[in-house]
């Protein structure tokens, strides 16, 4: 099993809707629960995060401890470009650099990737130490909830494409500190959550090749999440509806359904297994009809049992 909290860096992505915020929680519980100050991170003008993890949300882009060692914050790229600017032009060798270069513009006129540049480069910066800002605190790991696939893989590579286009200067030395932790599978993890059904499994499947082609590296690992726990096998399901006993049609109907989703997904399990790289790991579908930080601490142990 791959040692994902050993890195600084968790990155967690995946089709939108899979349960990446979730999954992202949950690591960010079983980190926490190992003795590791952590980090968990967002990126929008949302705090969704506080409240899966039982905290009421503070100021929205403020960096807010919500358990025992454990933080969250939202990190809106156009608020991290402002501060990414402000920090640059701290040094006069860059300010020249801008004015001489018109980067200055070139960046404020949202050139493509400069808010996933900054986005990336500030999720890096919070596992520095020191930080940039030495008054914030410094943490063992920063489990970053990103946005879905191609999105997150376009933040993922940012760093890549300036360290290239700048070449040199601070920009280019920065954006390639980046680019190295990011590439580097000793620094920095990629988990990659699904749920197991057809399309999501084909895209995760999808997604492992395109991070090798986008960012030179592997997934560590994936989280099929939302995995039906089978009670009825379909033979059972037949078995039972066989046996003559009085089972009342509905119950009988309910049963074979229950079995017939859950011999789906487990095809699908299979599929992605069979496809893989890297390991898989499984949570169970929970009941709830919205997540409860009860539900997220169940995930955490799941988690943290698999992950050994
Ligand atoms: N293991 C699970 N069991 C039941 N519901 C889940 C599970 N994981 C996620 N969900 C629910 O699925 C929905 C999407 O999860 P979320 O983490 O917000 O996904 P994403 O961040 O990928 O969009 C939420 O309503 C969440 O509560
Ligand atoms: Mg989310």
């Amino acid at each position: 099993m791959p040692r994902i909290f050993d890195r600084r860096l968790v990155l967690v992505t995946g089709k939108g809707g899979v349960g990446k915020s979730t999954v992202a929680a949950a690591l960010g519980r079983a980190a926490a629960a190992q003795g590791l100050k952590t980090m968990v991170c967002e990126v929008g003008t949302h705090a969704r995060l506080p409240g899966l993890l039982g905290a009421v949300p503070g100021p929205l882009g403020e960096e807010q401890a919500v358990q025992q060692g454990l933080w969250t914050v939202s990190i809106d790229p156009d608020d991290a470009l402002k501060a990414w600017l402000a920090k640059q032009l701290g040094s006069r060798s860059l300010v020249n650099i801008l004015t001489r270069s018109n980067l200055f513009s070139y960046f404020v006129a949202a050139a493509p990737g400069a808010r996933e540049l900054v986005t990336a480069t500030k999720i890096w910066e919070m596992a520095q130490r020191p930080r940039w800002n030495s008054a914030d605190p410094t943490f063992d790991i920063v489990i970053a909830d990103l946005p879905a696939t191609g999105h997150a893989l376009a933040m993922l590579r940012a760093p890549k494409t300036f360290n290239d286009i700048a070449r040199i200067g601070p920009i280019a030395s920065q954006a390639g500190a980046v680019a190295r932790s990011l590439a580097d599978a000793a620094q920095s993890a990629i988990v990659a959550v699904t749920i197991p059904a057809e399309l999501p499994v084909g895209e995760t499947l999808e997604l492992q090749d395109r991070t090798v082609g986008t960012l030179e590296r592997e997934l560590d690992l994936i989280v099929a999440n939302d995995v039906l726990t089978t009670r009825w096998t379909p033979e059972q399901a037949t078995e039972l509806g066989a046996t003559g006993v009085a089972v009342a049609g509905r119950v009988h109907g309910a049963v074979n359904r229950e079995a017939a989703r859950a011999a789906v997904q487990q095809a699908q399990l299979q599929r992605l297994r069979h496809g893989a790289r890297v390991p898989v790991l499984t949570l169970a579908h929970l009941t709830s009809p919205a997540l409860r930080p009860d539900d997220v601490e169940a995930l955490a142990k799941q988690l943290s049992e698999q992950l050994g």
